[in-house]
């Protein structure tokens, strides 16, 4: 299986930790449906930590938590396909997960066919409580192999926080997606300090296998295990744009079944989700090193896109000067762009794109076709 393009869906740990249960994933899946994010693109349901019984069963195999999830997994995962979506679940490559419940440490293959048996699509695959006497990559490369020859097509969703120089290795373990960088938390500093680390990163990403900077806070507002200050709208926004730019999976984190007006009306920007799910998903570049950090990737078909933003505290000047992408005056070219936020048609733009002030924690994202001069 080739990770074409960044996966998208909605994983419980951001909002619901340890508090997780089969009525809460039905009444999700539900919501994935009825609010439109289905049909948005957002097609994975993933189950994070806290699933399973403490003790594996006498064959050694995974059980579900009876109280948690009284109809067992496989009826879950009936019930999340049976919808349209597609069912993931987790695990790790220590002796324990990170919450304290067993592991797949020497269990690869048996937990791989496990997760094959139930219909599982999506394996999010941790990094706690690894032996100091195994190297990381040959604990990826091993659920790798076993996922492999689970006899089912499953999503390889490492998360290794970015240590060990996860970026030098873990193309080779068959991963689709990797964690870059540690966990996030709902709060501007957070987002910021991941959107920093993720920076030098971008060599490393593209298609095959993503950068995952993580599940999104989009709508948190504060709530939830991973709730702290909340954002505002507007840095809700730019956290999004950062993301789909940077190829990372669109995975939601809040509580979808009460989302407000304006969390559905981010999460759910055609324009902007098509910048993330570019069939080409090629690595985004940084272009200009003054005022506002300018991004550009170049899309299928010629198109580019261009994301300004603001991630400093006070306003900034964006702008980029066209020569910097190849379109000089000796290329005869110009841009017409179109804002992905507003809608508006910002006309035929030649030499430098200029937005004279960006707000501190706002972004402008922009669609451009090249024209003649
Ligand atoms: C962390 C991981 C989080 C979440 C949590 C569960 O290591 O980065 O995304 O999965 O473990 O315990």
């Amino acid at each position: 299986m080739i990770q074409k393009t960044p996966p998208m869906g909605w994983n419980t740990w951001n909002t619901f930790g340890y508090e997780i249960n089969e009525d809460l994933i039905r009444t999700t899946a539900d919501a994935m449906v009825s609010t439109g994010l289905l049909a948005a693109g957002y097609n994975y349901l993933v189950i994070d930590d806290c699933w399973s019984l403490k003790e594996r069963d006498a064959n050694g195999r995974l059980v579900a938590d009876p109280q948690k999830f009284p109809s067992g997994m496989k009826a879950l995962a009936d019930y999340v396909h049976a919808k349209g979506l597609k069912f993931g679940m987790y695990s790790c490559c220590g002796t324990l997960t990170c919450a304290g419940y067993p592991s797949s440490y020497d269990y690869e293959f048996i937990d791989a066919e496990t997760f094959a048996s139930w219909g599982v699509d999506y394996l999010k695959y941790d990094h706690c409580y690894k032996p100091d006497t195994t190297p990381s990559d040959l604990l990826y490369r091993k659920m790798g192999l076993a996922l492999a020859n689970c006899g089912r097509d499953i999503l390889f969703s490492a998360c290794s926080w970015g240590v060990n120089q996860t970026h030098e290795w873990i193309k080779s373990t068959g991963a689709h997606i990797w964690r870059s960088t540690g966990d996030i938390t709902d709060c501007w500093q957070k987002i910021k300090e991941i959107y920093d680390l993720n920076v030098p990163l971008q060599p490393y990403n593209g298609q095959g296998c993503f950068n995952d900077m993580d599940m999104m806070v989009v709508g948190m507002h504060g709530r939830g295990l991973a709730g702290v200050t909340g954002c505002t709208d507007e840095e809700y926004r730019t956290h999004f744009s950062v993301w789909a730019m940077f190829n990372s999976p669109l995975i939601i984190g809040c509580d979808i079944r009460d989302m407000d007006e304006m969390t559905k009306q981010i999460l759910m920007n055609k324009d902007v989700i098509a910048i993330n799910q570019d069939p080409a998903g090629r690595q985004p570049f940084r272009a200009g090193h003054y005022g506002c950090d300018t991004w550009v990737k170049f899309l299928e078909g010629g198109d580019i896109a261009i994301l300004i933003v603001n991630p400093y505290d006070s306003a900034c000047r964006g702008t980029l000067h066209l020569a910097d992408i190849g379109l000089d005056v000796a290329s005869n070219k110009a841009i017409k762009a179109r804002d992905l936020w507003s809608g508006e048609d910002l006309g035929i733009i030649k030499d430098e794109i200029l937005f004279p002030s960006v707000d501190a924690h706002s972004c402008k994202f922009l669609r451009c076709s090249i024209v003649n001069r």
